[in-house]
C-alpha cells in the first residue's frame, strides 16, 4: 500500500482525545495524517498537540485558510485519500445530513470528492435519538461509511451504545477502506480518469409484489453490481447506484436510491439523469403481476390454484437506449444460460446498447464470488477468464475510463 493521507476531523466530544491516539496509529501504519479541528473539539484537545503528533500544519477556521491560492478548502478536502470524521458528533453528523458548510470542517465535507468514514461518539439517548438515527441513514445512503459505536459505560455516567471504538479498530478500518479503492484501478489507468462524470449504475433484482407477502424476482445477489459501482468512484466518478432488495452495504463514495419493483427502478433512473455512462446490471423481472392484490391471497380450500395474469415490464436499458438523453455510452448485462455469445450479440443489437456484458450463469454465479464474461460491442466480442467479481468489475471501469481518454 502506497502511503495513505488521511484528513481528519475532529469533533467537539469528549472522545476528542482519542483521535491524538488515531493519530499516532495512522503515523505508525506508514501514513499521514492533517486535522482539522471543529471549534467544539478544540475545548477537549488543543492544535498544538495534534501539531506535534501529525507533524503537519492543524486547521481550525475556515478563515485562517489565509492564502487561498496556496491552500484552498477545496484542496485541503482534495488532496486526502479518505477523511476520516472522529469522534463524529451527534451535531456534526447531522450537519453533514442536511449538507450545511458553515465552518470548515462541514465546508470541507461537502466539498470533498473522496471516501468518507464517520466514526460516531456520543451519549447513549444522543445516539438512539430517531432523528440520530435518520441521519446516521441518510449518511450511510449518501455512500459515507458510518461505524457503529461500541457499547459500554460512558464518561457522563451512563451505559448503552456511543463510545467511540477503540483507535486500533477505527486504523483497520481505515486500511480496509484505503486497500479497496486503492487496489480498484488497473495498470495504466489513473485514480482520477473518471473525475467529473457521472456514471449510472443498477444493480440487484427487483421484486414485483402479488400480494403484500408475496412476489415475482429474478435471482440476483447484487454483488457484481456493486463492485462495478465501487471501481466506478474509485476512478474519480460521481456513481448515482440505483439498487433493487439486496443485503449488501453501499460502496464508499457512492450514491444509492434504493427502489423495489422494475417500474420504481426505471422512475429512478430517469429521475438520475443525465449521466455520461449508465451500466444496467440489475435482474429486472420481466413481468409484474398484472394486479397485485390489497390483501394477503387465501388459499381457498378447493385445492385449485389461483391464476396468476402477467403484464410485462418496461425494459428500462432499452428505454434508456431510445431516449433524447441517451447517455454517451450505455452497457448493459446479459444473463444467459446457453449459446451466451450468440444470445448477447443479438440482445445488444434489439437493445441497441453500446456494449453488452455477457455471463453464463448455467453454473452457480448467482450469489458467487467470480464471474466468466464476455464483453460484446459493434467491434466484435471480447472473452475474459473466470475472474473474482471485484476484478471484473476493476477491469470494467478501466474499460470504461479508456472510453473516454
Ligand atoms: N433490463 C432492463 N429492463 C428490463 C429487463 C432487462 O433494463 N425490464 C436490462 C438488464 O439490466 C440487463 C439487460 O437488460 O442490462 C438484459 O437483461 P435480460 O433479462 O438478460 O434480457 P431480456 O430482456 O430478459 O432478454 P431475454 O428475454 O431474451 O433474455
Amino acid at each position: 500500500m502506497i502511503a495513505p493521507r488521511i484528513l481528519l476531523i475532529i469533533g467537539g466530544g469528549i472522545a476528542a482525545y482519542k483521535a491524538c491516539e488515531l493519530v499516532r496509529l495512522i503515523r505508525k501504519g506508514g501514513g499521514s495524517v492533517r486535522c482539522v479541528l471543529t471549534e467544539g473539539a478544540q475545548h477537549f484537545v488543543t492544535p498544538m498537540s495534534l501539531a506535534a503528533l501529525s507533524e503537519q500544519e492543524v486547521h481550525t477556521s475556515l478563515w485562517d485558510l489565509k492564502n487561498e491560492t496556496e491552500m484552498g478548502h477545496i484542496q485541503l478536502s482534495r488532496e486526502a485519500d479518505l477523511v476520516v470524521v472522529c469522534p463524529a458528533t451527534a451535531d456534526l453528523m447531522a450537519k453533514m445530513a442536511a449538507g450545511m458548510a458553515d465552518d470548515l470542517a462541514t465546508t470541507l465535507l461537502l466539498a470533498t470528492d473522496k471516501p468518507v468514514l464517520a466514526v460516531p461518539a456520543m451519549n447513549v439517548r444522543m445516539w438512539l435519538h430517531a432523528a440520530t438515527q435518520r441521519n446516521v441513514a441518510r449518511l450511510r445512503d449518501d455512500g459515507v461509511t458510518v461505524l457503529d459505536p461500541d457499547d459500554g459505560a460512558m464518561a457522563c455516567g451512563e451505559f448503552g451504545p456511543g463510545r467511540l471504538p477503540e483507535p486500533p479498530f477505527i486504523w483497520a478500518e481505515i486500511e480496509k477502506l484505503l486497500d479497496k479503492p486503492r487496489s480498484a484501478p488497473a495498470a495504466g489507468i489513473k485514480g482520477g480518469a473518471l473525475a467529473g462524470r457521472h456514471v449510472l449504475v443498477t444493480a440487484g433484482p427487483t421484486h414485483e409484489a402479488i400480494d403484500p407477502v408475496r412476489y415475482i424476482a429474478n435471482r440476483s445477489s447484487g454483488k457484481q453490481g456493486y463492485a462495478i459501482a465501487e471501481a466506478l468512484a474509485a476512478l474519480g466518478a460521481r456513481v448515482t447506484l440505483v439498487s433493487g432488495p439486496v443485503s449488501l452495504a453501499t460502496p464508499a463514495g457512492v450514491h444509492r436510491v434504493d427502489v423495489e419493483s422494475a417500474r420504481e427502478m426505471a422512475a429512478a433512473v430517469e429521475a438520475a439523469l443525465p449521466a455520461d455512462v449508465a451500466v444496467m446490471v440489475a435482474a429486472v423481472a420481466d413481468w409484474r403481476a398484472d394486479t397485485s392484490a390489497g390483501q394477503k391471497i387465501k388459499k381457498d380450500g378447493s385445492g385449485a390454484p389461483p391464476t396468476l395474469s402477467l403484464a410485462e415490464n418496461p425494459d428500462i436499458l432499452a428505454g434508456l437506449a431510445a431516449s433524447p438523453r441517451r447517455p454517451r455510452l450505455l452497457i448493459g448485462f446479459a444473463a444467459e444460460t446457453e449459446k451466451v455469445v450468440d444470445h448477447a450479440i443479438a440482445k445488444r443489437a434489439r437493445k441497441d446498447a453500446d456494449w453488452i456484458v455477457a455471463n453464463d450463469v448455467s453454473g452457480d454465479v448467482m450469489g458467487g464470488d467470480s464471474n466468466s464474461v464476455h464483453i460484446v460491442s459493434r467491434d466484435g466480442v471480447e472473452s475474459w477468464e473466470n475472474l473474482a467479481k471485484a476484478e471484473v468489475a476493476t477491469r470494467l471501469a478501466a474499460r470504461i475510463a479508456d472510453a473516454f481518454s
